[in-house]
């Protein structure tokens, strides 16, 4: 018996893995994060399968259906959105689990941020402008922000900020990055990317309307000078004048005889 802990991806019931489909319909009991996780990748589940949405239970209600699964000997499909690694909540469950000697394995999925960017059709790291991502949020009721980790701190550095669980503070956001980043930085807002009524609102840090964020929650707030940029260098590794070790260059190659 293994508790399969998957990511259900952002939204689009297509975008999880292969790995994950395949695991969701070997598995007879499926807890699913059902405040996030698209109702689309239920149809995976075998026919008979216990299906149960954790989003009305505790972490005790939650291990208690785990390990009851466990006592019968049946394999669990644990899905949580987008990819697992951030704010899942999965760390709490796997040291439950591990305390209970109850196997488990993790599946990744797509996040949150990288579905975000691809509706944008966008790289978010671009040669000259930025070349980090920090993945981040603002303080939430159930969840505090360790000290440094103030939006201030990280634009400091001038990298794109991905911005989760956020919409709802646009002030905050504003008021603490424009001294850093400028008023004419550009902020892309994509609300519930990659679901079919996702949508874009793409404008700057002094234009950005707060009241935006009113009403849906899911959304993510990218800000930095990568977004929307053309002006930007291109990168060297494709630079026909760059040798390299799957592409040796001129008359004295660094990586000589390994191309290919
Ligand atoms: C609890 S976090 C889960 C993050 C998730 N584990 C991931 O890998 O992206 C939920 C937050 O992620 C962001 N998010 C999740 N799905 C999203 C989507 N489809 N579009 C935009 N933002 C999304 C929002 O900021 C939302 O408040």
């Amino acid at each position: 018996m293994t508790v399969h802990f998957i990511g259900a991806g952002p939204g689009a019931p297509d975008l999880i893995t292969l790995r994950g489909r395949d695991l969701i319909a070997a598995s007879p009991v499926c807890l699913y994060a059902g405040s996030l996780v698209p109702e689309g990748v239920l149809a995976h589940c075998p026919p008979g399968c216990r299906i149960v949405n954790t989003a009305p239970l505790s972490l005790d209600e939650i291990v208690a259906e785990i390990a009851a699964a466990h006592g019968a000997g049946k394999d669990v499909a644990r899905l949580h959105s987008g990819d697992l690694s951030v704010w899942s909540a999965m760390g709490e469950q796997l040291r439950r689990l591990r305390a209970l000697n109850i196997p488990y394995d993790v599946t990744p999925g797509v996040p949150a941020f990288a579905a975000a960017a691809a509706t944008l059709g966008a790289e978010l790291t671009l040669p000259g402008i930025a070349q980090s991502v920090v993945l981040t949020r603002t303080s939430g009721r159930a969840s505090a922000m360790p000290a440094g980790e103030t939006l201030e701190n990280f634009a400091r550095t001038g990298a794109v900020l991905a911005i989760h669980l956020s919409v709802h503070v646009l002030d905050r956001v504003q008021a603490e990055l424009i001294p850093h980043y400028g008023a004419d930085c550009p902020v892309a807002v994509i609300f519930r990317a990659s679901w079919p009524d996702e949508r874009v609102i793409r404008t700057t840090l002094a234009a950005l309307d707060p009241a935006i964020g009113a009403g849906e929650r899911t959304a993510l707030i990218l800000v930095g000078r990568t977004i929307g940029a053309e002006s930007f260098d291109e990168s060297r590794l494709y630079a026909g004048d760059y040798d390299r070790r799957y592409r040796p260059v001129g008359t004295d190659p660094r990586f000589p005889g390994t191309g290919g």
